[in-house]
């Protein structure tokens, strides 16, 4: 997601904005902009590129005010320039507005204000907000009550920051959806409303977080918290530790808690800069697929190691369901030993968080020898599988610390989905409708990754209930049979109790056998393809004995009849399933490890870069 800093006190707002944007710098962008109330006026300086060509044009065109708002955006809506760069002002000049995430309704709010005659400036989602924010004005509400009119208007997971020239003491935020975050700064005489703690940093250690559907009014003496429905929020103070690590960590005690909880916001990142959801397109350029490469490859072979190599065997359903390209999948260590079939008409597609596991390395190692192309989705930035590439996908997740991979598993299921959609599209294989569909799904993504957090305290309850167990058995089919494989390795590398994932057909071929009342079953019976398959293999499960906890879809009355517990999920659209349903699972076998009292980040015998083979 974009980044945002916002400011008012006494001191000079540019320096202070730029310097906080300037902290946000490693979560990646294209755009950068600000704007300052400066003598009852708002002036903007704004355009694409980097931030040091933003600090040129404020050199060249200075600024002085101490109210400002200031953002770095990732293209989502409308190409990177000068006039889709944030911030966005009203056709009034007297409201400017910045925004993180997707307004999922955009388009019709657009064509709602375009009926009252507005016109827009820019291809951006953000605009529709500064124009609806007027438009209630011009009925004669004040700025706190035209943005809380707007704001309850916008669907999706969305962070909004906006002042207006006519009150100029302070600044509106609203964190509306559930992702992405805002936290507001307390200073002396000055308070800061930023979308990351790094932002503020160097000027306050005392902070709140908004929750979703919150508001703050933000004044030089403060900020008042409330419900988008106006109920008055008590603001909890944290005091962010100096200690650099515990300072990173924030509010969690685990970084991989934190790297969970920050899914929402990262699977938003995934998506930045990628997606056109106006021409239902996808934009991948690290990959360097040309057309004629599209067409012409034959098979894609996906090679990656544990967690990683799970994600790749959602990739494979992606690609050959979207794309109708074979894949195979093919674990890191053993791909250089099984002689793969490959010419220069295959695709060998690590995945990879570090990009430096010595066993996908050696893997693309293989393809390169044997003439393969190879491309990589890869999370740390200028790692091996980065640079040995033809072409990349990097994760765009920001740095994992926690052991257990978490959302640097959730984002390379969407870079797959989007690949698999170029791909689709370069070869000409899907037709426009469904292409459209398939992307615009895609942002749904960090609003319903969003909305599988906030369950976290009944599954934190299901985790009090298993904590004591000593195997644990986990099935899913389909797209979502790796995600039973993955959420068993989850449970099993930080919480040292016995796991396995298992394709859920395959239990009466001998699994059964273990089911009794000692062996817990969690199965992933969401609304897909496999549903009523799933269904049956729960019955067996239950009359077997077996403690049975089920992943399900909101407002299925069935599954409750037939589970011990229910880990609910919204409604996805199946083939984005997995990026969802494997959230509860990361967040049990957190719990359980964290109940445990186990070293959650550092599990015994586990490495975060494995190096060696
Ligand atoms: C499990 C986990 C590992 C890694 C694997 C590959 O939670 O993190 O299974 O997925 O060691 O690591 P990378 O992705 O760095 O290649």
């Amino acid at each position: 997601m974009c980044g945002i800093v916002g400011y008012i006190g006494a001191r000079d707002a540019t320096p202070i904005i730029l310097n906080g944007l300037k902290r946000l710098e490693y979560r990646g962008y294209d755009s950068a902009g600000l704007a300052v109330l400066q003598n009852g006026k708002i002036e903007i300086r704004r355009d694409a590129g980097k931030l040091s060509h933003l600090i040129e044009l404020v050199a060249q065109s200075p600024l002085s005010g101490t109210v400002g708002i200031g953002h770095t955006r990732w293209a989502t809506h409308g190409e990177p320039s000068a006039r889709n760069a944030h911030p966005h002002i009203g056709h009034t000049g007297r409201v400017v507005v910045v925004h993180n995430g997707i307004v999922e309704n955009f388009l019709e709010l657009r064509e709602e204000l375009a009926a009252e005659g507005v016109t827009f400036n820019s291809d951006t989602d953000t605009e529709t907000i500064v124009h609806l924010v007027e438009h209630y004005q011009a009925t004669g509400l004040d700025l706190t009550e035209a943005a809380r009119r707007t704001f309850k208007q916008l669907r999706g997971a969305n962070v909004v920051v906006l002042l207006s020239a006519d009150e100029p003491d302070k600044i509106v935020t609203a964190r509306i959806g559930n992702a992405g975050g805002v936290v507001i700064g307390y200073g002396e005489g000055e308070m800061f409303a930023a979308s990351d703690i790094p932002a503020i940093l160097e000027h306050t250690r005392k902070v709140t977080f908004l929750e979703s559907r919150q508001m703050a009014i933000v004044t030089r003496e403060g900020a008042r918290l409330e419900t988008l429905d106006g109920e008055p929020v008590e603001a909890k103070i944290h005091t962010i530790p100096w200690d650099p690590v515990a300072a990173e960590k924030g509010e969690y005690r685990h970084f991989m808690h934190k790297e969970i909880h920050e899914q929402a916001r990262s699977l938003a990142d995934t998506l930045a800069g990628r997606v056109d959801f106006q021409n239902g397109k996808i934009r991948l350029p690290e990959l360097n697929l040309t057309p004629e490469l599209a067409n012409r490859i034959q098979k894609i072979y996906i090679t990656a190691c544990g967690t990683a190599a799970y994600a790749g065997m959602v990739g494979k359903y992606l690609i050959e369901k979207i794309a109708r390209i074979p894949v195979e999948v093919e674990i890191g260590s053993e791909f250089r030993y099984r002689d793969p079939i490959i010419d220069e008409n295959t695709v060998v597609l690590a995945i990879s968080q570090s990009g430096e596991t010595a066993d996908t390395l050696a893997a693309m190692e293989e393809g390169r020898r044997k003439g393969a192309v190879l491309w990589s989705i890869v999370n740390a930035i200028g790692s091996q599988a980065m640079r040995i590439a033809d072409g990349y996908i990097s994760m765009q997740t920001g740095p994992e610390i926690g052991v257990a991979s978490t959302k640097a598993f959730t984002a390379p299921l969407v870079d797959q989905y989007m690949l698999a959609i170029l791909l689709a599209d370069l070869r000409g294989t899907l037709d426009e409708k469904t292409r459209r569909q398939l992307v615009s799904d895609l942002r749904l993504v960090p609003d319903l990754a969003g909305r599988v957090l906030n369950t976290e305290p009944e599954i934190e309850k299901v985790a009090w209930a298993l904590k004591d167990i000593r195997n644990c058995l986990y099935l899913g089919r389909g797209i979502n049979m790796p995600i039973a494989y993955e959420g068993a390795l989850k449970l099993k590398e930080i919480s040292y109790i016995h796991a396995e994932g298992y394709p859920a057909g395959e239990m009466k071929h001998g699994p059964i056998a273990l089911i009794d009342e000692t062996m817990p079953v969690v199965a992933l019976v969401t609304k897909d393809p496999w549903y009523e398959k799933m269904i049956s293999q729960l019955q067996q499960a239950k009359a077997r004995g077996g403690t049975v906890i089920a992943v399900a879809t909101e407002g299925d009355d069935l599954v409750p009849t037939m589970a011990d517990h229910v880990l609910w999920v919204p409604e996805t659209p199946w083939l984005l399933g997995p990026v969802i349903n494997v959230i509860p699972l990361q967040i049990l076998a957190y719990h359980i490890a964290a109940i445990r009292g186990l070293d959650v980040d550092q599990p015994r015998n586990l490495a975060k870069s494995v190096t060696v083979e």
